[in-house]
């Protein structure tokens, strides 16, 4: 018998527990023992619950129980949960995850604690919610060097712009729509100013690298400025936006990194990633790219990533070696300014009074001229840096820019 207690009965946490209740035995089968809840964490009263019993308020007793050898921290936030994993770590006990903002600030140091203490940290579910790409970029992938990873990697920003894209609503309107629906993190700023999916790309290219990635120098920009002008003018020209968290490793090792609303073609295949639904492509120099698909968030499809993780170490007693990134010597992430995209750039004037300036600036290029008071154009291959060095010497005012996947 498998005895694990679950710290954090909220959303995720319950999921956990109604899994393991649910599918007992074919989750007995395919751990070899079975797994037993013996305590779940929570500051909160549940003595109406049907199985109170199992409730405790103090996280000692749950650590210092020698027959608990796994613990689900379902809490979020770094504290206490960092605390909690530290402890239960150094003790020798496994924790399991979904909690991105923690794997992302301090995941380097708590795999190394639970290396050293012949434990595992394992975190399947802080990435894609219920779908599997933590293990497959670690596991199935092993053999490649990863090149590059796309993706839409938050739920409630996809949800939100595919309202947008799909029936019109604005940005606010659908933002509410996500929030009744149970989408939105508690702050809904962690997803919609790209915050959530920056923590994911995170922690996927420190997995493809081995290298910290510091989510706080990942250039991150969210959807709050997207309006049904930036959607129409996408619509026109074949595109559809969508939030992409990206990573590419440049010829020196060092990568490029970020969270921004990108314009995809219709026909890529991201663009038919609708509603919650995350999806990441990943390229890898031996399986060329491989797309990973599925509901991105949500308290069943979260649990079953990280009751997954909780067979997988049952299953795996005694080969817990897992060392999956370090914290790097030296800058890895590469300056914004030498990203390289396409750009779609709105501009505040008349496209008759602008456009002479415009193709003297940026040579022969498609413009769109949808408005009276403003129009927009496509530009070449340019670094960052140098589109912003052009956009100083314009005499007209430019609204915003959207980069082109
Ligand atoms: N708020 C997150 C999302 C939950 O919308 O994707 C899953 O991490």
């Amino acid at each position: 018998m498998v005895k694990i207690g679950i710290i954090g009965f909220g959303v995720v946490g319950s999921g956990v527990y109604e899994v393991i209740r649910k599918n007992k035995e074919s989750i007995a089968r395919k751990s070899g023992d079975e797994i037993d809840i013996k305590y779940i964490l929570d500051i909160r009263d549940f003595s109406s619950h049907e199985e109170s019993h199992l409730f405790v308020n103090n996280f000692d007793r749950m650590v210092a129980d020698d027959e608990i050898s796994i613990i689900v921290e379902t809490m979020g936030g770094l504290d206490p949960a960092y605390e909690y994993t530290k402890r239960a770590l150094s003790c020798g006990k496994s924790v399991v995850t979904s909690n991105k903002e923690l794997v992302a600030t301090y995941g380097d140091e708590l795999l190394k604690i639970a290396y050293d203490n012949g434990c595992s940290y394992l975190f399947e579910a802080s990435v894609g919610g219920g779908i599997p790409i933590i293990r497959p970029l670690n596991q199935c992938l092993a053999a490649n060097e990863i090149g590059g990873i796309t993706g839409i990697l938050n739920g409630t920003t996809n949800y939100i712009l595919t309202q947008m894209i799909k029936d019109g609503q604005s940005f606010e309107e659908a933002l509410k729509d996500a929030q009744d629906l149970g989408y939105a993190e508690r702050n809904p700023s962690a997803d919609v100013d790209g915050h959530d999916a920056c923590r994911k790309i995170c922690i996927l290219t420190s997995l493809a690298t081995g290298k910290k990635i510091e989510y706080k120098k990942v250039y991150t920009e969210g959807i709050t400025n997207i309006t049904l002008r930036n959607v129409e003018y996408a619509g026109k020209l074949g595109y559809v936006i969508k939030l992409i968290g990206m990573s590419r490793v440049c010829d020196s090792g060092k990568v490029n990194v970020m969270v921004a609303p990108m314009m995809i073609l219709k026909e890529h295949p991201l663009a038919s990633v609708e509603g919650v639904n995350n999806a990441i492509m990943v390229d890898g120099n031996a399986i060329g790219s491989a797309m990973f698909y599925g509901p991105g968030a949500g308290k069943l499809p979260t649990a079953s990533a990280v009751v997954a993780d909780v067979i997988d170490i049952a299953k795996n007693r005694g080969s817990e070696n897992r060392l999956l990134w370090v914290k790097a010597d030296g800058e890895v992430i590469i300056p914004q300014d030498e990203s390289q995209f396409k750009y779609f750039v709105r501009v505040g004037a008349p496209y008759a009074e602008a456009k002479a300036q415009i193709r003297e600036v940026f040579g022969e290029c498609t413009c769109i001229d949808l408005y009276e008071d403003e129009f927009g154009f496509v530009t070449n291959e340019i670094a960052e840096g140098d589109l912003k060095a052009k956009f100083a010497s314009l005499s007209y005012k430019v609204i915003d820019f959207t980069r082109i996947l």
